[in-house]
């Protein structure tokens, strides 16, 4: 009987055969397991190549074609197996007893030398150049303090303000790795590992703990000054930053900047119409309405101009027809306050009194809601924006002074206003306040004279109007505050 049975070569035989289709009979694959099961029973195992018939396919064939006796014996064997089964081998308990312990030594071993690898082997490294070794796995950090810190100079701790609180309060060094710098989170971490080449050097400054708090900043005020007419042309809005307060030093400085805060601007503006081939200027009456406001409207409408008048709220008081007149006859109504008082002087509480009250007057008069304003002898600082910026949409000034208050004559004040004729200029005058005769008198010339060298007389508005550079709200004598608006604090 063959005994030798070849399992590897029978198995590589016969998936060979199948591979190729060229069998003449079903194959049937070797039960590998069962075989081995069986021959643990009682088959003498000899290795393959010491076979008889080595090389010699035909009786391997032949055993998968017709199973042999002893693979049906294995068969049966296992399909009788009782449950108490024990092999009825050569092989006592005791022998089985001392593989299992082999094995198990052997299992062992291999964990022992896995474990000596990953845990108790000593490695070596290098720090500062040293040629160091230790075991496997040991904290970086651990070696370093061992070695007193390699010599390096602790780092100095400081306040938020940048003073020096302890002068080794830093950190005690930094480390670098393999050229790459080790934050001081990841170094607890860090153990030594094969090769590895360190750096130990001094430490650094660190800053002291401290509470931060988010602070808005106060938007500042520019105000620009020569020209003719004052507006606000960007408002104001806060920044924000971060303030630290130390919690050893109680220092609070400011650490950063969030967000800029928005400069409020108040530009001051020659009005300039754009390029039309055409010319304009604007005349312009202070501290009416009086008696004398009659007699410059009948002018004015004679000659077909418009003009602007600031009036004082006490005089409206008074002359409320004649304010009512300058308006239906298509002029500009302005206010020039309410007592002409010099407004820097006022504290904010007084200064919204007289402006409220004179566009009170205004309206009260005429039904105008305007806020567009002179100030008296134009006089307006900046912290008179910042107390009224909600008041007052504009600050109309002047390009020419006729000095008409001093009563020059007329041709005086004609020639202050011929000589000064420019595209774009506002000439100032008065139809109130004392004595306006003289400028009755020179009114109609300086019209004629001002219209033969080509000048259109057109109101404030129609000048910033034509000046095309001007905000909307401006024009239109309304205050549009936009959203988020922030005003500077007054300038002490
Ligand atoms: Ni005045």
């Amino acid at each position: 009987m063959d005994k030798n049975i070849k399992i590897g070569k029978a198995s590589k035989l016969h998936f060979g055969k199948g591979m190729l289709g060229s069998g003449p009979h079903p194959h049937k694959r070797l039960d590998t397991s069962k075989l081995s099961q069986g021959l643990s029973g009682g088959a003498h195992m000899r290795p393959a190549d010491e076979a008889p018939n080595t090389g010699a396919q035909a009786p391997i064939a032949h055993t998968q074609h017709a199973p042999s006796p002893s693979i049906a014996g294995v068969k049966r064997v296992v399909a009788s197996r009782p449950k108490n089964y024990m092999p009825e081998s050569g092989m006592s308990q005791g022998a089985t007893r001392v593989v299992a312990i082999i094995a198990f030594v052997a299992m062992a071993v291999i964990i022992g030398v896995f474990c000596w690898w990953m845990f108790w082997r000593d490695v070596t490294f290098t720090i500062n150049e040293q040629q160091l070794s230790a075991r496997v796995g040991t904290p970086l950090a651990d070696i370093i303090k061992e070695h007193d810190n390699f010599g390096a100079k602790p780092g100095r701790l400081l306040s938020v303000g940048g003073t020096v609180l302890d002068e080794a309060g830093g950190s005690l060094y930094t480390v670098n790795v393999g050229k790459e710098d080790m934050p001081a989170s990841k170094l607890g971490s860090l153990k030594i590992a094969d090769n590895m080449k360190a750096t130990v050097a001094n430490g650094i400054d660190t800053t002291e703990e401290h509470d931060e708090e988010e602070v808005l900043i106060p938007p500042a005020v520019e105000m620009q000054r020569g020209g003719a007419v004052q507006f606000v042309s960007q408002w104001g809005k806060s920044g924000k930053k971060l303030v630290w307060t130390g919690k050893t030093s109680g220092e609070k400085v400011d650490h950063e900047t969030v967000e800029d805060p928005q400069t409020m601007v108040i530009s001051s503006k020659n009005l300039i119409p754009a390029e039309d081939g055409k010319k304009y200027m604007a005349l312009t009456f202070d501290d009416g309405p009086s008696k004398f406001t009659p007699a410059i409207l009948d002018i004015l409408k004679e000659k077909g101009v418009k003009a602007t008048f600031f009036e004082l709220g006490t005089n409206i008081t008074t002359y409320a027809k004649y304010s009512k007149r300058v308006l239906d006859e298509g002029h500009q109504l302005a206010s020039h306050s309410n007592v002409h008082a010099y407004l820097p002087k006022l504290d904010k509480t007084a200064m919204r009194e007289d402006l409220t009250a004179a566009f009170t007057a205004l309206k009260e008069a005429t039904g105008l809601e305007t806020q567009m304003f002179r100030a008296p002898y134009g006089a307006f600082d900046t912290n008179s924006w910042l107390k009224t910026y909600d008041l007052v949409s504009s600050n109309v000034l002047w390009n020419i002074d006729t000095l008409d208050w001093k009563r020059p004559g007329a041709a005086a004040i004609t020639r202050a206003v011929v000589n000064g004729a420019q595209n774009g200029a506002i000439v100032l005058m008065h139809d109130g306040g004392g004595d306006r005769s003289q400028d009755v008198e020179a009114l109609p010339g300086i019209i004629d004279q001002l219209k033969a060298a080509g000048y259109e007389l057109v109101t404030v508005e129609e000048l910033m109007k034509l000046d095309k550079s001007l905000p909307e709200d401006v024009i239109a004598s309304k205050i549009k505050l936009p959203a988020g608006v922030v005003i500077p604090e007054d300038i002490p």
